[in-house]
């Protein structure tokens, strides 16, 4: 059976950057509604949307302090479907995040376990190393730097136990060896299901089990750490328990889907998500981490389809993300990463299997390089102002007009700024330029959903000197050309292309599609 997730373009929103109805300089559900016209004719078949659950938004949503509710900021429970109703009476599915590893320090659960030693069960207490207690009990760090425990004032004032926190300080870690924390999943997973929400993202789908030793890691000298492969705080084998638990819960929900943010590298212990009573999609990040080279990205389609295939699963593709530089930075920012941006999207789009799009990426944002004062990323403080965080990728969509806030608010406070220099980039202006980013997304995103030769879930990968060659089962051409030369193209029509052919050649930093 053909689920429709298979193919399908989700369009991931920001909710805090994606459109501010009630001008307080906070993107919210009312304004993604607002939104929808702009999507179903951008052509995207589902939205995945960044935690909107009640939170004191010290991770922006990420710390939850109430898994069945939605946040007054982003307009509350009744908002959501507001924006459930619109959304499927234009056929868009709605997947929302699900951060199972931790909750917030302001969940009830945990202020209960700050106030009483006898409820600390749920999360990943322990007492501290040493005569008093007084260092860690592992050498944990935060992926956000510094270590991953906090300790805690006893409820009769004395320094007292110790806490695990993989992210941040408020975002204590869930302890998955306790039924509790299983049983209230499932009533959040039912509870969005039955609301009518079409399935989720699991925030570290990787993470959630913890080895019940809490070994010691080998390697803390780096602040950002992602999983190695040697390393006790992700993919431990557990964990598979826990999305076969997820699994049964939305196998009664037939047309329900799971996503997994998966940071784990080898294809085998990737693959073992993607099992199928566990996820339904993993989130492959090999696309985000390759460099503008032919033979890289021509490595991360190989492995992302190898793996997806090992399970006998399909494949995900996305080039960005709320938590990375955006991709027309990362490949040299300007005119010449626009132009790369733009090549790597018909790449991406040429692809079988499910393709996530970061709001602004259709318009070609780039990253913003934001004063220190204004960073709210606790990354920014947790490393010790070393590391600049995810900020530069968040920054509010420009919509219309000439000037900031573009239409994307009515204050011209937007939570982050917004540069004055993004004017050639709004919606408005790219709706009426037809060379625009936005119009070729649109126009990929298009032919992508209705020809044939976009079928198929087999392809063929060829590279040669900096010419990677892409051949669909149903007939789809994609050349990409990294090189600094203009290279002649296969014979075949064209469809498509990310910049114009000069003498029938496909210029340095293009891609084209071709029949
Ligand atoms: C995931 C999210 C990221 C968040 C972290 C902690 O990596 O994508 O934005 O900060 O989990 O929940």
């Amino acid at each position: 059976m053909r689920r429709w997730w298979a193919d399908a373009v989700f369009y991931q929103v920001y909710p805090r950057s994606f459109r501010d109805s009630d001008g307080d300089g906070v993107g919210d559900l009312d304004g993604v509604s607002a939104g929808l016209d702009y999507l179903a004719a951008l052509g995207v078949d589902a939205l995945w949307l960044n935690p909107v659950m009640v939170s004191p938004m010290a991770d922006h949503g990420y710390d939850v302090a109430d898994p069945r509710d939605v946040d007054p900021l982003f307009g509350g429970i009744d908002a959501l479907d507001r924006l459930l109703d619109a959304a499927h009476a234009r056929g868009i599915r709605v997947t929302m995040d699900l951060v199972p590893n931790h909750t917030s320090s302001a969940h009830p659960w945990f202020v209960q376990a700050l106030a009483d030693p006898r409820h600390r069960d749920r999360y990943i207490f322990r007492d501290g190393r040493g005569p008093h207690g007084d260092a860690p009990p592992n050498n944990w760090v935060s992926v956000f730097g510094g270590p991953a425990w906090t300790r805690i004032t006893e409820p009769d004032g004395t320094p007292g136990q110790w806490y695990l926190h993989l992210f941040d300080p408020a975002q204590p870690d869930l302890n998955w060896n306790h039924p509790a924390v299983f049983e209230d999943l499932e009533k959040t997973l039912r509870f969005w299901l039955d609301r009518g929400v079409d399935g989720f993202r699991i925030d570290v789908a990787h993470g959630m089990a913890k080895p019940p030793e809490l070994p010691d890691m080998a390697v803390t000298d780096t602040a950002l750490l992602r999983n190695s492969d040697d390393d006790p705080r992700f993919d431990n084998d557990s964990v598979h328990d826990i999305h076969r638990f997820i699994r049964t819960v939305l196998d009664d929900y037939p047309d329900a889907v799971a996503v997994g943010e998966v940071w784990v590298h080898g294809n085998e212990r990737f693959a073992r998500y993607l099992r199928p009573d566990e996820l339904h999609l993993g989130f492959n990040f090999r696309l985000v981490q390759a460099d503008f080279d032919a033979r890289e990205v021509h490595d991360a389609i190989d492995n992302a389809i190898a793996a997806a295939n090992l399970a006998g699963a399909t494949p995900t593709w996305t080039l960005s993300n709320h938590d990375v530089e955006r991709e027309v930075t990362r490949y040299g920012d300007g005119a010449r990463g626009l132009a790369r941006a733009r090549a790597m999207a018909l790449v991406m789009l040429a692809l079988p299997g499910a393709v996530f799009v970061y709001n602004g990426e259709e318009l070609g944002l780039p990253n913003v390089d934001l004063p220190d004062e204004v960073l709210q990323d606790p990354v920014w403080e947790r490393s010790g102002h070393t590391e600049r965080g995810r900020d530069g990728c968040r920054v509010p969509m420009p919509w219309s007009g000439d000037a900031p806030p573009f239409g994307f608010s009515s204050s011209t406070g937007t939570w982050l700024p917004m540069p004055a220099e993004w004017a050639p980039l709004t919606v408005q202006r790219q709706q009426a330029d037809p060379t625009s980013t936005l119009e070729f997304y649109r126009r990929a995103i298009q032919l992508r959903s209705s020809r044939a030769e976009f079928t198929g879930s087999r392809i063929e990968l060829n590279t040669a000197d900096e010419v990677l060659t892409l051949r669909s089962e149903g007939g789809l051409v994609c050349v990409l050309n990294t090189g600094a030369e203009p290279v002649p193209l296969p014979p075949g029509e064209v469809l498509l292309t990310s910049a114009e052919l000069t003498d029938a050649l496909l210029p340095a930093d293009s891609a084209v599609w071709l029949i």
